[in-house]
């Protein structure tokens, strides 16, 4: 009779012990502070008294279900600043708060604090003040948005690692890559899309670009890049979009050989202070589809046989333009 009660009472106190840990097999109790320190201001149902894992916008790790993986809060009407409090959530791989209305900088350490981050998406804010230093971002890192802001300065070339296939920046007013020009642009080897396009990058673009051999998309437009089309582009084989349009680019376009870029599927020069030829090695970049080149001093057009192609005109959004 005595040997079964303390049995009991045994198993009871075990249970007991237990309970508090299952409870908190949910969310990390620090996460969960840190994410509630946020200074979002925005109706998330962000109770303190439920489990972090189960708030909007939040996933925790599958394994444990304990660390905070992803902040995936994209437009959801939140204003308020990226405090520093998210350098706190270390295990964080996904960061996506695009398209809400998001002030002030951002914290120094951002890419530093996060180690496994891989895709950081903060497009269409309001942010300001440079693009966070960092000496030691994560390696796996792959997208970067930070488009439609109001970032300046130049962009530490530190923060550029090999892992990153995407890259926008676009819609800002970024100037430069801090270092050599472009040096660190060129190390990123896996990079497929590159868009810097309406910012105030002036200088030379990058002569190594060539080295970017997985290169898709090339969007620099709406800059104020000078000189002449680095030699090296045509090793970027695999280029589709090249968008070099409203630059102070110039040069003798005649020189440049088109001839490897075969998948070339649109091409815009336009508004540059490009002179020469339009160059005959265009005619065998055989996907090309639209192309413009006017405002600049070329002489000679693509025959006529090559803009009747239906599909130099049937390309709504890139219309091939005359030449003047
Ligand atoms: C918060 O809302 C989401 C749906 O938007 C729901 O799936 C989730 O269970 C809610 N969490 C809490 C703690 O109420
Ligand atoms: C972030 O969320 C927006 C809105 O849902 C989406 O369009 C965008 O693709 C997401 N960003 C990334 C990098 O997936
Ligand atoms: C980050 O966490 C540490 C330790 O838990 C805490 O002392 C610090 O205040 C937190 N930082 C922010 C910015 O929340
Ligand atoms: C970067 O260095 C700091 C300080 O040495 C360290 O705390 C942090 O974890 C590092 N970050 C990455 C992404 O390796
Ligand atoms: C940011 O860029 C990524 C990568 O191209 C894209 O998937 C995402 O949709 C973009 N974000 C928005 C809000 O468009
Ligand atoms: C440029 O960014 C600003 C700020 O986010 C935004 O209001 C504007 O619509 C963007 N312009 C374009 C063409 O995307
Ligand atoms: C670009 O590649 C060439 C070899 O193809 C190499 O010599 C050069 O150092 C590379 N440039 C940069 C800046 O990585
Ligand atoms: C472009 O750069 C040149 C040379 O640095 C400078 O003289 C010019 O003012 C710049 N133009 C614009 C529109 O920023
Ligand atoms: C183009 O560059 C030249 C030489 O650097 C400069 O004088 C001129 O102002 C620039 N033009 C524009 C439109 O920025």
């Amino acid at each position: 009779m005595e040997d079964v009660s303390a049995t009991q009472l045994l198993l009871l106190s075990a249970l007991l012990f237990l309970l508090p840990c299952s409870a908190y097999d949910a969310c990390d109790e620090l996460d969960h502070d840190d994410l509630l320190s946020l200074p979002f201001k925005a109706p998330l149902n962000w109770s303190a008294s439920t489990d972090c894992c189960l708030w909007d916008g939040i996933i925790c790790d599958p394994l444990y279900h304990i660390r905070v993986i992803r902040l995936w809060l994209p437009k959801r009407g939140l204003s308020g600043v990226v405090s520093s409090a998210v350098t706190n959530l270390t295990r964080l791989t996904h960061l996506n708060l695009s398209h809400n209305s998001l002030l002030g900088s951002l914290p120094d350490d951002l890419l530093s604090s996060l180690p496994s981050l891989q895709v950081i998406d903060l497009s269409f804010n309001r942010l300001i003040g440079r693009f966070p230093p960092s000496s030691n971002a994560s390696n796996h890192l792959q997208i970067i948005n930070l488009s439609s802001n109001f970032f300046n300065g130049a962009i530490p070339s530190s923060v550029l690692v090999p892992s990153i296939s995407i890259y926008k920046v676009s819609n800002n007013s970024f100037s430069s890559f801090s270092g050599h020009i472009g040096d660190g642009i060129v190390k990123l080897t896996n990079l497929n899309i590159l868009e810097l396009h309406s910012n105030q990058f002036s200088r030379k673009i990058p002569s190594h670009i060539g080295n970017l051999s997985m290169l898709e998309k090339l969007l620099l437009h709406t800059n104020n890049f000078t000189g002449p089309l680095p030699s090296s582009l045509p090793n970027c084989k695999i280029l589709s979009s090249l968008n070099l349009r409203v630059n102070n680019l110039t040069g003798e376009l005649s020189a440049f050989k088109f001839s490897t870029l075969q998948r070339l599927a649109t091409l815009d020069l336009g508004n540059n202070n490009f002179i020469g030829e339009l160059p005959q090695s265009l005619y065998s970049c055989k996907s090309l589809t639209a192309i413009r080149y006017g405002s600049n001093q070329l002489t000679g057009e693509m025959s006529p046989g090559v803009v009747e192609f239906s599909v130099f005109t049937h390309c709504p959004s890139f219309p091939s333009l005359p030449t003047t």
